[in-house]
């Protein structure tokens, strides 16, 4: 094997996305992607479908990540997994997967935080395109569908929480008021799609009064519940005829508390170096409300690509890369984990 060239291939499956990747050093040769259907009619997503999902799911996936890479598991030198945080059923899938791999191949195992992942999505190098990443040190939003926070990112593995949300996520919240318009489970695509067509003018919704860095959610979702039920009453028709105007209003209000926060944060750190990860990265509102305000406060903006926004395993052999250059290696008696601070 050439030693300063590394194939790493990564496993994702903390969530409802079965997923695998091999990355050469810091260049991604595949990236293979299984979602599940069978969680749209139940408005979120259900642990013991995904867990069985997941193991239909790992085989073909894996098998097709290394096709596509052109690699055999011979060539491969290490395994990187997500560890957690996720479900419990879904990340045991991957985790007991990625050691029976390691130990056949007798290649070291790597355990990846899901959520530092998400963020180190900004160094993978894809083939032809242009490779422009964050300096250190830099801040990164990430928004997903369990997690809300501003990361002060120190180097590739150090990293420190600034602010995180006291009640539900970004994606959470999203999901929400989709739910309560009566669209599927994950409805913060949706949303995202409606608002594109409607007033963010429409409706207004009180300000969370929370101070600092921190972020809340849920006084938002309870006064966008309060006037669908009011409205309704009204209007039984009133969500249908006024979705589009619905999602303007609401995504408009999600991104404004994001973009006040890093707004704060940047003033606090003096860092003009920022960068948005996770799955509510993806969200066209917020991609344009932060390309506004970096110009307006000369920021130097990083909006990942659609593909490693949401859950991805590229991002996982990413950050196995930089851990296997530390030789950060795991025992075969690891164990998943479903909460994991970074
Ligand atoms: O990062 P991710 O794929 O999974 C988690 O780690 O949670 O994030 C999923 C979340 C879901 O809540 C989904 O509704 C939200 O990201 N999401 C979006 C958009 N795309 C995905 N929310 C708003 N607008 C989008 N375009
Ligand atoms: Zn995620």
């Amino acid at each position: 094997m050439n030693d300063d060239r590394m194939k790493i291939l990564g496993i994702e499956s903390s969530c409802d996305d079965t997923a695998a990747a091999v990355i050469d050093n810091t260049l991604l040769l595949s990236n293979i992607i299984a979602g599940q259907q069978v969680h749209k009619d139940y408005g979120g997503v259900v642990p013991e479908l995904a867990s069985r999902a997941h193991q239909q799911n790992i085989v073909p996936v894996i098998d097709a990540a290394l096709k596509k890479a052109g690699v055999t598991k011979e060539e491969l030198c290490a395994i990187a997994f997500t560890r957690g945080p996720g479900l419990m059923g879904s990340l045991l899938v991957g985790v007991s997967f990625a050691k029976a791999m390691s130990l056949a191949l007798n290649i070291p195992l790597i355990e990846v935080n899901h959520l530092q992942a998400h963020i180190l999505a900004h160094f993978i190098h894809t083939p032809n395109e242009e490779y422009r990443c964050p300096s250190f040190p830099f801040l990164c939003l990430t928004v997903s569908g369990g997690h809300t926070q501003i990361v002060l990112v120190k180097g590739h593995l150090q990293m420190e929480i600034i602010g995180q949300t006291q009640d539900d996520a970004a994606g959470e919240a999203f999901d929400k008021a989709a739910k309560i318009m009566g669209l599927p489970y994950p409805g913060g695509p949706l949303v995202d799609k409606y608002a594109k067509e409607g007033n963010h003018d429409a409706f207004t919704f009180p300000k969370p009064k929370i101070q600092g860095l921190d972020f809340s959610f849920s006084g938002l979702k309870t006064s966008f519940l309060y006037l669908i039920r009011d409205e309704t009453k009204k209007d039984s028709e009133f969500v249908s005829k006024r979705q589009n105007d619905l999602c303007a209003s609401f995504q408009y209000s999600v991104v404004n508390i994001l973009i006040d926060k890093l707004k704060l944060a940047s003033e606090q750190t003096g860092i003009k170096e920022i960068a948005i990860a996770g799955g509510v990265s993806a969200n066209s509102g917020l991609r344009d409300a932060l390309k506004v305000t970096g110009d307006k406060l000369g920021w130097n903006i990083f909006i990942p690509k659609m593909a490693y926004c949401t859950d991805n395993a590229a991002m996982i052999a990413i950050t196995g890369y930089f851990k296997y250059l530390n030789k950060e290696f795991v025992d075969i008696d690891v164990t998943p984990v479903t909460r994991y601070p970074i």
